[in-house]
């Protein structure tokens, strides 16, 4: 039994059009379903506008799937549930891309960490207070930090201090969308290792959301590639990188500097997207190389193989 599972995670959005004047919907991501493994981790990757961050917050809770569910431990989560928000709260943590817009910026560091125990644990005030100097050691902070004000950090140990408040109360899953991205490279390095180091001690599971393939080469266990709010390749890490078959993902390393020279097969003259085309098709028809008329008139079904691997593409049944 996997720890975190998805099954058919639709999100739509209502959105005004006016042209026409009535009420429309936008489907930001389409029939997604994964599986995460104790201590693995999951990449989701693809461009900008996926519907990477739509996903992210129909797993924790913040928004209510249009349809689907998400199952946590072999148990179905209920959006509404009161017991199942606090469990998921205390399970299911999450790192932003920006740590300074998600901590309170007039709150001293210590202050915020030990309002998340004060709320989900019974410690006592003296146990509080050893569990955050605790947690700022662990991920490489001092326990003086605490005195002070997230203003007062680099934004590397702003990421640190985010990544605390996400350890504290000792989650099995960690779903972190971009978490490097605002970081300097140099900086990305040491927060990977960090992030490495936590999962190996506490067995912590990542859904780990990135653009950066590089970064996903170094972290992830199994890739999960989306466009446009479908998935349209699923795989092993070595599956999708050693071998990349959905002309997307083919697109995604021909177009990234470190993966150009060994995927050089991938490089494409650069094609126009097609106007015009139904929408009925394949979601990646507009802008595939090798896209057929059939492509264009029904989608093509996410087929799986036995040992796990997906792919949703005509050129590969
Ligand atoms: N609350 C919302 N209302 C309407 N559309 C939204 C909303 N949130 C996200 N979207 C749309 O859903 C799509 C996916 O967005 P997002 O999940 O942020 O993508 P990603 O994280 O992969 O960049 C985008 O086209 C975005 O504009
Ligand atoms: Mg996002």
């Amino acid at each position: 039994m996997s720890l975190l599972s998805a099954r058919h995670i639709c999100k739509s959005y209502p959105i005004k059009n006016y042209q026409f004047a009535k009420d429309d919907s936008f489907d930001a991501i389409k029939n997604i379903s994964f599986d995460l493994e104790a201590g693995k981790t999951l990449a989701i990757v693809g461009e900008s506008g996926s519907g990477k961050s739509t996903l992210a917050r129909q797993i924790i809770g913040i928004e209510k799937p249009t349809f689907g569910e998400v199952i946590f431990n072999g148990e179905r989560l209920h959006f509404s549930s009161i017991k199942n928000k606090k469990m998921r709260f205390k399970n299911i943590r999450m790192i932003f891309q920006n740590p300074y817009e998600s901590l309170n910026p007039q709150a001293r560091i210590g202050t915020t960490l030990e309002e998340v125990l004060r709320i989900n644990t019974n410690l006592s005030n003296k146990q509080r207070k050893e569990k955050v100097a605790n947690t700022l050691s662990r991920v490489g902070l001092l326990p003086e930090h605490q005195h002070r004000y997230p203003h007062m950090f680099s934004g590397g140990q702003r990421q640190r201090i985010a990544i605390a408040r996400a350890i504290i109360l000792e989650p099995q899953v960690i779903i972190a969308d971009e978490p490097l991205s605002a970081l300097d490279v140099s900086i990305q390095a040491q927060i990977l290792n960090l992030l490495q180091e936590l999962q190996e001690e506490m067995q912590i599971s990542y859904l780990f959301i990135s653009h950066d393939l590089n970064v996903v080469e170094h972290i992830a266990d199994e890739v999960m590639v989306m466009y446009r709010g479908e998935i349209v390749e699923y795989g092993s890490i070595e599956q999708i990188f050693d071998q990349p078959k959905h002309p997307y993902t083919q697109t995604l390393f021909a177009s990234t500097p470190m993966y150009r020279k060994r995927f050089k097969e991938f490089e494409k003259p650069d094609f126009k997207t097609k106007k015009g085309l139904k929408e009925q098709g394949c979601c990646f028809a507009q802008r595939c190389h090798f896209c057929e008329p059939h492509c264009q008139s029904k989608p093509p079904q996410l087929i799986a193989q036995e040992d796990g691997y997906k792919i949703a593409c005509f050129k590969a049944e």
